[in-house]
């Protein structure tokens, strides 16, 4: 397998002080891929030169990857406090002290005594069962409150004040729910993982992140293809089939996936890309280290931007919503 330095890959501070990689392998197998190929594909990832991993107890594969990342430090392939490993509290485990104990479960089946980073998975307790179809709304779906969300916050803030969890973020949050969460936090999110792609470019969240200090982390940077029924809608587009990266990747004998990859970097938020597949995960990785973008290409893509989501979340519309646009307050994005 071709080895990446870990050296030549970019890297960005967090508003702590902690450094990160550029990129990371997202690990959600969207229904589709078992625990085992994802854990399979982490190991080869390590062994490719990846070092920052997204996991989530959601994903329901975290005792397979705990394993792997056991192996990979008896093996001596990497040091434990050379990987950043970041999970997530699922929905269910928003209440009093829940909190502390799903990121215990999450230490315990990761085999881990701290994570490097612990985030919000959504800013809904609305919980839905893994690998779910949409059938109408969840009975349990609430929509968003700032005093449930505080509540959850508290508790990992206190996380981080023990030492458990080295940074904490947010994920699925939009300015609206930011503007009205961030004067609460006594510890800042050093983080915020949201949809981010070339046909969803998110320029309004991307700048007032900057503005507030905030790592921008994106998770399905290449549109998500693979993605579960539930998040898909009949007029959705193809990132891939987007008629100009599919051009600039002409341009550079790539596929549009790393086009995709090295816009990401070089525009300053961090792709988590998914895939189990040798060929496309050390391809990924690579792509951050040589040939890169224009800034004509760069400029070209920004103009492009068609600005609709994958990712609508409609599996968490409360009764009296109207449609998926609720659940991110509305907001246009561009
Ligand atoms: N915080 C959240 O709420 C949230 C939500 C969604 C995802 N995530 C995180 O983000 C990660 C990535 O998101 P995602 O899985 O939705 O979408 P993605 O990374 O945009 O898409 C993954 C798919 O892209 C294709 N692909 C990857 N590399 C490729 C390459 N080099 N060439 C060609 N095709 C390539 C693969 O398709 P094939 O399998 O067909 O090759 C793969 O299944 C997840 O694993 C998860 O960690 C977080």
């Amino acid at each position: 397998m071709e080895h990446i330095n870990p050296v030549l890959v970019p890297r960005h501070r967090l508003n702590n002080g902690m450094v990160i990689p550029a990129i990371g392998m997202g690990t959600f197998g969207n229904d589709k891929f078992s625990a085992d190929q994802v854990s399979d594909a982490v190991y080869g990832a390590i062994e490719a030169g990846y070092r920052l991993f997204d996991c989530a107890a959601a994903y329901q594969n975290e005792p397979e990857i705990g394993k792997v990342f056991a192996r990979a430090f008896k093996n001596g392939l990497v040091k434990r406090e050379e990987l950043t490993i970041m999970s997530k509290v699922w929905n269910d485990m928003h209440g009093q002290g829940d909190v502390l104990v799903a990121c215990a479960k999450t230490l315990r089946d990761l085999q881990l005594d701290y994570l490097d980073c612990y985030m919000v998975h959504w800013p809904f307790p609305t919980y839905h069962a893994p690998g779910a179809v949409l059938h109408g709304r969840l009975p349990n779906a609430v929509p968003f409150s700032l005093e449930e969300f505080m509540s959850t916050w508290r508790q990992m803030e206190k996380l981080y004040d023990l030492g458990l969890v080295k940074a904490i973020g947010m994920s699925n949050m939009t300015i609206t729910k930011l503007e009205q969460v961030l004067p609460l936090c006594r510890i800042k999110p050093a983080v915020l993982e949201v949809e981010i792609n070339p046909t969803f470019q998110q320029w309004k969240l991307f700048d007032y992140c900057e503005a507030h200090d905030i790592l921008l982390i994106a998770y399905s940077p290449m549109g998500s293809p693979c993605r579960p029924e539930r998040d898909t809608t009949p007029d959705d587009l193809v990132t891939f089939e987007m008629p100009e990266l599919v051009e600039i990747a002409k341009a550079h004998h790539c596929h549009p996936a790393i086009i995709c990859i090295k816009w990401a970097v070089q525009r300053g938020h961090v792709p988590i890309p998914f895939s189990v597949y040798e060929n496309e995960y050390v391809g990924n990785l690579k792509c951050t280290t040589e040939d890169f973008l224009t800034d004509e290409e760069m400029e070209r893509l920004k103009k492009a931007d068609p600005n609709r989501r994958m990712m609508k979340g409609m599996v968490f519309l409360w009764e009296s919503a109207k449609d998926w646009r609720e659940i991110w307050d509305n907001e246009d994005p561009e």
